[in-house]
């Protein structure tokens, strides 16, 4: 997820193309850059770091910007990591044109091999940059036209904005699957990612709809189709305030990045899984021949990551037969364990910062395991240090507590799984299709439990008063109910346990009693009679049990249960990652009718720096 910004009018465009980029940094924030012209003369700045780095770039220049149109980017990494040649704006061969882009350009290799046997030189190792030598290529089109054929022959989700040399006072912009508004001022206009870019200026927006190119003029906004039948979107008056428009109407970052996790998981596939439904994780060095080297696996991660790690336990033994440990990141090297060039270790890290995990790579990677890094943030310490990068594309999570970046762990770790099961020949692309289908189905089937939300607030509502939750679940079951009970501690700050449902009669089972909530996820049909005998012992004491079901088994759940929470059947470990939602969404209204900072919980950072 990345920022675009694009403006033509009287005023000086510099501080209107950082203002807007500021308001945008909760899209991304590795690097920045934008491009200014004036009297057929394009400048531009780019810096790696914080909007703040690139104001105080611009600020250096030894002499002011004056144009009074431009387009500027900030980046989240999605395609090679933050470095000054990465960061946009992108230019063609002859510093003519300028691109800058949001999403991902899945067909860029082919383009760029077909770019560079025409003679086109490329300078970074993003997609983006073939935006700007294919608009080259066409030569003397319309910028319009231009844009259009771009987004004919990008396969993927983009949304882009550019600006030619020879076409002072337009910025034209374009967009197939990635988000992409106009803001219509008097005598100025914009283009940017999302509405708070330019809501200081005017709050008369409008949606550039589905595959079109939008030709924006200081007194002008044209919109077109990719065949250049025009349209003119409906004009709309924002209603929400700046802050509210940068959580997307969404009262706090945590409940819109709950809600944003049907597309980042969308993201997270996208381009990774072929035609024929096989996965396609070769660029991440996890080749054949690596993938048969391998006879162990370990996973080191914390906190959330943790718990996608033991989830993907599952997926790794069920489908490529290879034995799984998974290790605390904090334990992990000081019980010794017994690594060598045939040891895989999987560090799991949405920040790829997290110190402990930091920590048990480093010790693997002196022991010669092969590292693996499931990240969000492509530049980051893990990303660097490890053999194989993963990369989630959440975009950035602001919200304290892990949502979508753990949904997308689940769904990149699947795939992994997957991918690793048909490299070692222990399962054919026809046999893994049916787990892929699923996979496939991720995004829709979370949009389907997201629809729980008013469900959960009524419980809460209910139990805004009891100080005693468990979690329990079995198999892949049983790592989500840890999660559940996680996101209760660190939201609401109450206590809940995570527990493994067979194990409460060794002990635990002692404590419940009436008042005591239990949550009991059994979407593992396999063990569904054994959960629904292990939560009876809870009613049968007293307990309160709420048990998370696929559908088919909802009449049966309701023996056991004073509740059923019924969720979209599915197999292959989905239903597992499914029941997390509702859980998270019990958190979080819980914490919110307690008056809580969901965003920032007491006592708790993103990124836990030190050991
Ligand atoms: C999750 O909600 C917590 N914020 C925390 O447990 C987190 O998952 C843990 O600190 C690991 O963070 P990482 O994924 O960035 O390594």
């Amino acid at each position: 997820m990345c920022g675009i910004v694009g403006y033509v009018g009287p005023r000086p465009a510099q501080d209107l193309l950082l203002g807007g980029l500021a308001r945008l940094e909760y899209r991304g924030y590795d690097s920045a850059g934008l491009v200014i012209g004036e009297n057929g003369v394009l400048r531009s700045v780019r810096r790696v770091g914080k909007i703040a780095d690139l104001m105080e770039a611009v600020a250096r220049e030894p002499e002011s910007f004056p144009g009074s149109y431009g387009v500027g980017h900030t980046r989240w990494a999605t395609h090679g990591p933050p470095t000054v040649p990465n960061a946009h704006p992108h230019f063609d061969c002859a510093q003519e044109i300028a691109v800058v882009h949001n999403g991902i350009i899945e067909n860029w290799v082919e383009l760029k091999t077909w770019l560079e046997e025409r003679g086109h030189g490329f300078s970074s190792d993003t997609d983006t940059e073939v935006a700007a030598h294919l608009i080259e290529e066409l030569g003397p089109v319309s910028l319009a036209e231009a844009v259009a054929e771009v987004l004919r022959r990008c396969e993927g989700a983009l949304a882009m904005a550019v600006v030619r040399r020879s076409d002072p006072g337009l910025v034209v912009g374009g967009r197939k699957g990635s988000p992409l508004v106009i803001g219509r001022g008097s005598g100025e206009n914009f283009l940017a990612s999302d509405i708070p870019a330019f809501m200081a200026h005017t709050r008369r927006m409008m949606i550039v709809p589905e595959e079109r190119v939008v030709e924006v003029r200081s007194d002008s906004v044209r919109v077109t189709d990719l065949f250049g039948e025009e349209s003119e979107p409906e004009e709309r008056e924002v209603e929400w305030d700046v802050e509210a428009a940068e959580k997307g109407g969404y009262p706090t970052f945590m409940l819109k990045e709950i809600h944003e996790q049907p597309q980042a998981v969308a993201a997270t596939l996208l381009g990774r899984i072929g035609a024929g439904g096989e996965p396609l994780l070769e660029e991440t060095g996890l080749t054949g021949p690596v993938a048969k080297g391998i006879d162990k696996v370990f996973v080191v991660a914390c906190g959330t990551s943790y718990h996608a790690g033991m989830m993907a336990k599952y997926a790794l033994e069920r489908w490529a037969k290879v034995p799984v440990e998974v290790d605390l990141s904090s334990e992990f090297r000081y019980r010794d364990p017994v690594l060598d060039e045939r040891s895989l270790v999987i560090g799991i890290s949405q920040s790829g910062e997290t110190a402990d995990t930091l920590g048990a790579v480093r010790f693997a990677l002196d022991q010669g395991a092969r590292v693996a890094a499931v990240t969000n943030v492509v530049g980051s310490s893990l990303a660097r240090e490890a053999h194989m990068v993963f990369q989630t594309r959440a975009g950035p999570e602001i919200g304290v507590a892990a949502s979508k970046t753990f949904i997308t762990q689940m769904a990149l770790l699947q795939l992994m799984g997957l991918h690793m099961a048909i490299e070692r020949g222990v399962m054919t692309p026809a046999e893994a299709a049916g787990p892929v289908k699923a996979l496939r189905s991720l995004p829709d089937r979370l949009e389907e439990v997201l629809g729980l939300s008013d469900r959960m607030l009524e419980l809460a509502e209910g139990w805004r008063d009891v100080r005693d939750f468990f979690f329990l679940g079995r198999s892949v079951d049983y790592p989500a109910a840890l999660e559940g009970a996680l996101k209760l501690k660190e939201l609401s700050y109450v206590r809940a346990e995570g527990y493994a449902a067979g194990e409460m009669k060794h002990g635990p089972i002692a404590l419940i009693e009436p008042g005591v909530v239990v949550f009991g996820v059994a979407t593992d049909r396999r063990l569904r009679q054994k959960m629904f005998s292990n939560l009876s012992e809870m009613k049968a004491r007293g307990g309160t049990v709420v048990t998370l079901v696929g559908s088919e088994d909802r009449t049966e759940a309701a023996i056991p249960s004073d509740l059923v929470i019924p969720l979209p059947e599915d197999a292959d470990l989905i239903g597992a990652v499914l029941a997390v939602v509702p859980l998270q969404l019990f958190s979080y209204h819980l914490a919110t009718i307690k008056g809580l900072d969901v965003d920032q919980p007491r006592n708790l950072a993103k990124t836990v720096t030190v050991e």
